[in-house]
């Protein structure tokens, strides 16, 4: 089988069509590389030995989609290329309408033309807002996105709800992923941010690796186990096998599904530095900052319906998201540039 990977030389894309080419898929990845190295692929080539062909171009360009669906096969699409920094889309949300919402109905408009109907859509936890209750269950209703980046992707959900509802050809697979974060256990293959990390996983590594000085913690007065924000971290190789099985899962089917993609643990900031501390052997200096704008306290998956509908839970625990994350940053303290 033969897939199209929008966005396939970001951070998940890459490890996602590492996990294809392992299990036998032949990958064409699509990107413009605005946040995203021709590297990222080099190293899934030495991990796996295989290649996936590269395009460069932009997923809002109809006349190239047209080309690459007449020249390939393409049997089903994993759509990861977007604009994703919560805080420049306050600065710049036409950038992201065009580039999350645009771009993706371009894409089901030229999937449509090429008789290709098998989707899946990388969505986020951020469309549940905030939640009264924990764990988040994919019927809890939506919420409403205090951020371009969120609507966003809670338009293209919409949008893709209707695109199912009136034509029952597709099958389309909503993949609402809580905070991913890790990389390859080769070391070779990680997250490789521009500029200032937003999250806070990069930003402690770089801050272990001498490359910034220390973490704000925002805030320490959350209703929280220690007082600082708990969230469901991910590693981003769960999350690409989560993306095989939801690929598998639609392929024999129709309509929509949507799945959380999480561990169902919540870990505070404080946690999470700990973890890291030990996993690096470094410390993690770092100064409480009131609360970042747009924050909630804490945000974790059941994700049971996954692990029933799709045969997929996680297996790495913090501690490994850990050790991968240093492996990589220290051995590439510039990312791919080094
Ligand atoms: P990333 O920035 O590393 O990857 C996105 C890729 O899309 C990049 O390679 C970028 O160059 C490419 N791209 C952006 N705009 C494009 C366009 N118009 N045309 C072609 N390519 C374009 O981000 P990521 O962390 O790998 O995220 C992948 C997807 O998962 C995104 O849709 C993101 O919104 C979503 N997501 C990410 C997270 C997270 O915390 N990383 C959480 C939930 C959802
Ligand atoms: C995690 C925790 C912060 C940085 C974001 C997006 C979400 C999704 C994943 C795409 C919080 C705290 C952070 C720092 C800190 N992305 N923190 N100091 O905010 O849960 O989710 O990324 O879909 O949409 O909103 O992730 O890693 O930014 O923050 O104290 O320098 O770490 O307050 O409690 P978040 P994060």
């Amino acid at each position: 089988m033969k897939i199209l990977v929008t966005g396939g030389t970001g951070y998940i894309g890459s490890h996602t069509t590492l996990a294809l080419l392992e299990a036998g898929y032949e990958v064409v990845v699509l990107d413009n590389l605005c946040n995203s190295s021709e590297a990222a692929l080099h190293a899934v080539e030495a991990i796996c030995a295989k290649s996936a062909l590269l395009i460069r171009g932009d997923v809002c360009d109809r006349a190239l989609l047209d080309r690459i669906f007449q020249e390939h096969a393409i049997d089903a699409v994993l759509h990861f290329a977007g604009l994703k920094a919560v805080g420049e889309s306050v600065r710049k949300p036409l950038e992201y309408y065009q580039a999350n919402v645009c771009g993706s109905i371009t894409l089901c408009q030229a999937m449509a033309a090429a008789g290709v109907f098998r989707l899946v859509f990388s969505s986020s936890a951020t469309v549940y807002g905030a939640p009264e209750h924990m764990p988040i269950r994919e019927d809890f209703p939506t919420g409403t996105p205090t951020n371009p980046y969120g609507q966003s992707k809670l338009i293209i959900e919409n949008v893709l709800h209707d695109l199912c509802a009136a034509q029952p050809r597709w099958s389309v697979a909503l993949l609402r992923y809580f905070n991913p974060v890790g990389a390859h256990a080769s070391g070779l293959m990680g997250e490789d941010p521009r500029g200032i990390p937003n999250n806070l996983v990069p930003y402690i590594s770089q801050v272990a690796v001498g490359s910034l000085n220390e973490l704000s913690i925002f805030g320490d007065d959350y209703p929280t186990v220690d007082g600082t924000g708990v969230r469901d971290y991910i590693h981003v190789v769960d999350l690409a096998d989560g993306h095989l099985k939801a690929l598998q899962t639609i392929s024999g089917g129709s309509g929509i599904n949507v799945w959380n993609l999480g561990t169902g643990d919540g870990y505070s900031v404080r946690q999470v530095v700990h973890a890291f501390e030990q996993a690096s052997g470094r410390p993690v200096p770092y100064r409480v900052e009131p609360r970042r704008a747009g924050d909630i306290a804490e945000c974790w998956a059941d994700p049971s319906k996954a692990e029933q509908e799709l045969g997929w839970t996680a297996t790495r625990n913090l501690q490994e998201m850990m050790a991968d994350t240093w492996r990589w940053q220290s051995s590439h303290p510039k990312g791919y540039l080094e």
